[in-house]
């Protein structure tokens, strides 16, 4: 299978984070140019081609940022909306503010790359076998609800519909840009630790090992995620091997959502 991907340039949010880590990654190794952004300043260790800040809820700064890659590097094959947060409360203990940030960071940030990115995007799109590709990282909690998660879940369905109505909507404008959600079980990371230790205190302490246990147990083939199992699906979604994918959701999870 002939994936493409050199002289590709890509710009993943969140890239600092477990899955995104692995994303970049896995697309050096396909000799992609990975611009790889986060919230923080700089990264404690190197990464991706190079690194630049970014804020997914700022608007001026998704500006700023597409018209240096602009300036840099002249196209932009792929993007990957990465970044993302998970609260996690009971309902009615949840704080507007979290609610608010949680939706704003999951999916204001994803709709804020779609707009600033899509104009690049289109100028590169002819020149690559598939068009530009922009994939979104939703998460089976998209299908699936699950307790004290109303916050992150609401914010994935979302991601999950953005993506679809962009989908039908480059289609019908005749954009070449292709644009697909990704849909983890669980992986392990500090992220989902924390959501592990806050469910253990909700239900008023059930042992962690033995949610690890039923969590795991929830996804058919027996156990978590690997964050390179993500990042090989979003290899595939951006190369030119998925040149008729579009407005799809691509589950990685072992069956977990089939269930
Ligand atoms: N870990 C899982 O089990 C799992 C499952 C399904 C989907 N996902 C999704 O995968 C994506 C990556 O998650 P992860 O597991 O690597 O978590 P992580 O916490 O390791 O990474 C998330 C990254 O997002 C960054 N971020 C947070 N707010 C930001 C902002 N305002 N601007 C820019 N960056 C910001 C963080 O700094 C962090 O590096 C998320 O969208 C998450 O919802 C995770």
């Amino acid at each position: 299978m002939e994936m493409d991907l050199k002289n590709s340039v890509a710009l993943i949010t969140g890239a600092t984070g477990n899955i995104g880590r692995a994303i970049c990654e896995a697309l050096g190794r396909e000799g992609v140019t990975v611009i790889a952004t986060d919230i923080m300043s700089a990264p404690a260790t190197p990464m991706g081609s190079e690194y630049r800040q970014l804020d997914v809820t700022s608007e001026n700064a998704w500006q700023d940022l597409i018209a240096a890659v602009r300036a840099d590097h002249r196209r932009l094959d792929i993007l990957i909306n990465n970044a993302g947060i998970a609260p996690m409360d009971r309902l009615q203990d949840m704080s507007l503010a979290d609610w608010r940030r949680c939706q704003t960071i999951n999916v204001d940030g994803i709709f804020l790359g779609l707009k600033h990115a899509i104009d690049l995007m289109c100028e590169t799109g002819p020149k690559r076998r598939g068009g530009s590709s922009i994939i979104n990282i939703a998460s089976g909690a998209a299908d699936k609800p699950a307790a004290f998660s109303s916050a992150y879940c609401t914010s994935k369905a979302a991601v999950r519909m953005l993506t679809r109505t962009a989908a039908v909507e480059f289609g019908k404008l005749g954009y070449p840009v292709r644009v697909n959600s990704v849909h983890p079980g669980v992986v392990r990371s500090q992220m989902f630790d924390a959501i592990v230790e806050r469910y253990s205190e909700i239900t008023g302490g059930t042992p962690v090992d033995e949610l690890h246990a039923a969590i795991k147990a929830g996804h058919p083939l027996g156990r978590y995620v690997e964050p390179e199992e993500v990042a090989d699906v979003v290899v595939f979604l951006a190369s030119g091997a998925a040149r008729y994918v579009h407005g799809d959701a691509l589950h990685i999870d072992g069956g977990y959502a089939a269930g």
